[in-house]
């Protein structure tokens, strides 16, 4: 049996949100210790918006190296210098709830889970559709389907499977929902809620495009759930210690790689 890792940090040390904390206090002590260094060797003031950039830039860094996902980086660099620039301009407050609001509507449980929004791109919809099964009258699931463009691609093009998408954060779902609406796509069905609890077994394809972290305990669901000659196809991200049957390689500029286990 394994014994626990006791050297290890504790799991709430490493989410996202603490990251970014530390990241950002630390980023805040290295950018003013150095202001106020340099004012006190040269004589010249630094300006506060040059000191925010810097913690930004430090803070990036850091939190990079913590292991924050890359689209951090931006967020890190823009955050101290937007708080000054929002002082002086004197954004109303409400401004502040209403981004604070749709960021949650969007990254609802990004913290918790550690998946993030980021979308599929078309030329990968494009090879996905390839490896849809040839029979007619297949099920397709998109495990997280963030705002359903995968889905209401290949619905179109393939009339006869069911595709469904489910989603937990109430923005992405929406938006999808919309989609489905306006497009009137009778083949695609939406859940709201926590794919963990979604039966695979219905599945003949399963497509996750999530983070390293759910991978292990998503193998393992396919693999218990779902039925012989289903697949499971993975965007971007391995399973540790299980390799893929086959990896598609899409010709796209992020060099996609579809890994695909065959059950
Ligand atoms: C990286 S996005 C991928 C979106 C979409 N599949 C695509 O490829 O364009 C992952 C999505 O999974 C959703 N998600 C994460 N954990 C979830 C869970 N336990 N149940 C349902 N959705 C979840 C996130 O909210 C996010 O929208």
């Amino acid at each position: 049996m394994n014994q626990p890792d006791h050297t290890a940090p504790p799991s709430w040390l490493r989410t996202p949100l603490v990251l970014l904390l530390l990241s950002q206090i630390s980023g805040f002590i290295i950018a003013f210790a150095g202001a106020i260094s340099t004012t006190a060797l040269t004589g010249q003031t630094i300006h506060p918006l040059v000191t925010l950039l810097v913690q930004g830039v430090v803070s990036a860094f850091i939190g990079h190296r913590l292991g924050l996902a890359r689209w951090w980086v931006p967020v890190q660099i823009i955050l101290p210098p937007a708080t000054l620039i929002a002082t002086a301009w004197q954004v109303p407050p409400w401004i502040f709830l209403a981004v604070f609001v749709a960021l949650l509507l969007v990254y609802w449980n990004t913290a918790r889970n550690r998946v993030p929004l980021y979308l599929t791109n078309r030329t990968t919809w494009s090879a996905l559709s390839e490896l849809l099964p040839e029979e007619k009258g297949g099920r397709f699931v998109d495990i997280g389907c963030g705002i359903g463009g995968a889905l209401l691609y290949m619905a179109r093009k393939r009339p006869d499977m069911t595709f469904v998408g489910i989603e937990s954060a109430p923005l992405p779902f929406a938006l999808a929902w919309l989609r489905r609406l306006l497009t009137s796509t009778r083949n695609l069905e939406l859940k709201y809620g926590d794919f963990w609890k979604e039966d695979l077994s219905t599945y003949d394809v399963a497509y996750a495009f999530l983070s390293p972290e759910p991978m292990p305990r998503l193998f393992e669901k396919a693999k218990a759930d779902m039925k012989a000659e289903t697949q499971l196809i993975s965007n971007s991200f391995v399973v540790p210690d299980h390799p893929a049957n086959e990896i598609v390689s899409v010709d796209d500029s992020r060099e996609t790689k579809l890994h695909i286990w065959k059950n």
